[in-house]
């Protein structure tokens, strides 16, 4: 009799796999016991690792088995799609440096906020920066209990199942220095070779091949089927963690270190350095070893090594101030400008696309690259100054030029090629009308400067179908109220179908209702079945009840991004009051645009985005409708236990503990809000040595005045 192992999991009878399953499970549970609660391994990683692979593989394919599973222990979900999980520490991304001088700029800006002066050391590590994706894995007692995507940063896409399957991916950790508690989190990529193979059968099965062996690596991790992920070799190098309260090492390099101890892959390139110098050069090397590396990278990665000095350094926004990625230069290629054509944002803008014959920048296919505006196109920048060499300066239809790309940026067109123009090239002329509604489409002035904008806008409004559609899209869309099995596609046919047409957000809420009980409406038409309209209405319901700062997001108010929106939404704590707030601070004399203008990191662009946006009637209307059928809420407080959390603190005079900046990056830590100006609405003033005019204002608002050890005294420092 052959061995049940050796058979392919499709070929199992279910009989045959009810009891292999079984003989799996128990074995893995006797590995387990003897693992972690005799202290006496019975076998080798390698061998439980590939026993629990098996039996995942056999739970993908007869799920009705995984109910009574260990695995199911561990919190794999046998649903149509991945569960979320919530990032107990966020998923963070890097900001960028392209050149030498930036990298020299962040370790300047390391040492002031430090308070450190230049020819103090402060050590550095350098690591190739992988191009595949972000995976979380959390481990309890030394044993693989969750694996989670990025996701939006805040919460991923559970994928416990698929990761199980991923060789390099230890299921248990070992060591004396294994904490509790350990998230470690790192890169899955695919080595060059192993995406050739990939592509190889997908071509061979007659289907589509992957751009990239960063696609193929998300695809193959993101598979409901987990079969499918294990038969592609996916790798994993570990090197970051999230919630993690025993730390193995005092530094980057140590914890890092303690990682391949525990049976990580870690980057043998990893370098400590402790100048520019260094960094520059470890950085020129890693660049020269990039071709014969066997997977793809797109920079280098910088991070401050001392962990004490992380935490004193903390966040902006979506990244660490302690780390920076170096990102490997642009890559060129040269085609032909087949037809320019415009496409109509949300915001009406009138965005000229290139169409390309298709050619391969860095290993993609690209057929699309943006010409950003018409000045570009005619080859100017903002302040009139030309862009690009050639008389005349500017890109036609026909022409040869050079497609630029770097990383996930959309490419653009950077260079033409004069010599190759054909003779009746004409100069591109951008419509004035607007390609979508017809109404005209308009450079605004812009008020405070005087300056022509750059972006063609049209003034068609809510009038504007493509706007009106692209700002469904943006509603529905991932970062914003994320309603599953409604995309691009969806939005489209639902914004033209006569029966059930959705105009705008309120109008997808109350779908359900209008197609009656029995879904009589949809449920016939193309691509929608009942089960499908059932799921898509479920999909609708779950979202009646929006993350604040989502929601603010969705509404694609001009210069609201996600920054933006978190921001306001912190800081108003309900949708109600932002919009109030939006409404008064119209008046440039009123509280409420005093205390807007006071929120450090809003500008006046944003200011006047706001009060333009709630103050126009129409939105006002359409606010209405919306909030009669969803209710955002609030963020989950910052650290809402803390004495100053919801408080609104300025500082101001001298510092001796800590800098400025850092001053105001804690107080943001334990929830409080930072004003650059004293106010009625102002908490706390924390006024240092020579302490002015701010001071004075919190005398005359009656705003209590502490100084810095007072400060420490009150937030326990
Ligand atoms: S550290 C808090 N190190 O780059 C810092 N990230 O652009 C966490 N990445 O989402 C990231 N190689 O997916 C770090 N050696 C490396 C990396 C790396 C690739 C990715 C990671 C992250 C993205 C940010």
């Amino acid at each position: 009799m052959s061995e049940p192992e050796e058979n392919p999991v499709a070929e199992l009878t279910s009989r045959q796999a009810r009891a292999e399953h079984k003989r799996l499970a128990e074995a893995v549970e006797a590995a387990d016991i003897a693992y972690h609660q005799n202290d006496a391994p019975e076998m080798d990683d390698a061998a439980y690792d590939a026993l629990r692979r098996r039996l995942v593989a056999i739970e993908a394919a007869f799920p009705a088995l995984k109910a009574s599973s260990v695995s199911a222990k561990v919190g794999a979900k046998a649903s149509g799609k991945f569960a979320r999980i919530r990032h107990r520490v966020p998923m963070l991304s890097l900001d960028n440096a392209f050149t030498d001088e930036a990298v020299a700029e962040f370790v300047q800006r390391v040492h002031r906020f430090l308070g450190r002066k230049d020819d103090e050391p402060i050590a550095f590590t350098a690591e190739p920066k992988i191009d595949g994706l972000s995976l979380s894995l959390r481990y309890e007692n030394g044993a693989l209990v969750h694996a989670a995507t990025r996701g939006d940063g805040e919460e991923g896409e559970d994928v416990t199942v698929n990761a199980r399957t991923i060789a390099e991916i230890p299921q248990t950790l070992a060591g004396p220095d294994v904490p509790t508690v350990a998230e470690v989190r790192g890169e899955v990529y695919l080595g060059h070779a192993d995406f050739a193979g990939i592509n190889e059968r997908q071509r061979e099965k007659g289907l589509p091949e992957f751009a990239n062996p960063r696609n193929a690596a998300a695809g193959s991790l993101r598979q409901l089927d987990a079969t499918i992920t294990a038969s592609r070799p996916l790798r994993f190098f570990a090197y970051a963690w999230g919630e993690m309260p025993e730390l193995p090492a005092p530094t980057q390099w140590g914890v890092v270190e303690a990682f391949a101890r525990w049976g990580f892959r870690t980057n043998p390139l990893m370098k400590r350095c402790e100048s520019v110098e260094a960094l520059i050069a470890h950085y020129r090397l890693i660049e020269s070893q990039r071709a014969t590396l066997g997977y793809d990278i797109d920079g280098v990665v910088y991070k401050v090594d001392e962990l004490s000095l992380q935490a004193r350094l903390g966040f902006v926004s979506r990244a660490p101030r302690w780390a920076i990625a170096h990102k490997f230069p642009a890559e060129l290629a040269t085609t032909v400008l087949e037809a320019i054509e415009i496409q109509v944002g949300r915001t009406g803008a009138l965005s000229p696309v290139a169409r390309l014959r298709p050619v391969t920048v860095g290993g993609v296919v690209v057929t699309n690259a943006t010409l950003h505006n018409e000045d570009y196109i005619r080859g100017y920048d903002s302040k009139g100054e030309r862009i690009r060499d050639g008389e005349p300066p500017d890109i036609r239809v026909g022409d040869t030029v050079t497609v630029k790309r770097a990383g996930d940026v959309i490419p653009r067109v950077a260079a033409v090629d004069l010599s190759k123009r054909p003779a009746d090239a004409k100069p591109y002329e951008f419509p004035t009308i607007c390609p979508a509604c017809g109404s005209h489409a308009t450079r605004e002035i812009n008020p405070r400067s005087g300056k022509e904008d750059a972006v063609r806008r049209c003034t068609g409004g809510l009038i504007c179908p493509a706007q009106a559609v692209e700002r469904l899209k943006h509603f529905v869309s991932r970062d914003a109220l994320d309603i599953d099995g409604l995309g691009d596609k969806q939005i489209e046919f639902f914004h033209g179908d006569p029966d059930l047409p959705v105009k705008e957000p309120a109008d997808i809420f109350t779908l359900a209702a209008r197609d009656g009980a029995n879904l009589k409406k949809l449920k016939d038409k193309e691509g929608f079945g009942a089960q499908s309209v059932a799921k898509l209405f479920a999909a609708i319901e779950d979202r009646r009840t929006p993350p604040l700062n989502r929601f603010i997001f969705g509404l694609g108010i001009r210069h609201i991004g996600e920054t933006n929106a978190r921001l306001l939404a912190r800081h108003y704590g309900s949708f109600e009051a932002l919009r109030a707030a939006g409404l008064a601070a119209a008046d440039p004399a009123s509280s409420e645009r005093q205390e807007l203008d006071a929120i450090d990191g809003v500008g006046p662009t944003v200011v006047e985005a706001l009060t333009d946006f709630f103050g126009e009637p129409h939105n006002e209307e359409l606010l209405d409708r919306l909030l009669a059928q969803v209710t955002p809420q609030p963020l989950e407080a910052v650290a809402s236990a803390s004495p100053v959390a919801g408080k609104i603190v300025v500082f101001t005079g001298a510092l001796e503990r800590m800098t400025r900046d850092e001053a105001k990056a804690m107080a943001e830590r334990l929830g409080a809000k930072v004003a650059g100006s004293v106010s009625s609405k102002t908490d706390l003033l924390v006024a240092g040595p020579g302490a002015g005019s701010k001071l004075k204002d919190a005398q005359k608002h009656g705003v209590q005045v502490i100084d810095e050890a007072g400060w420490f005294d009150l937030v326990g420092g």
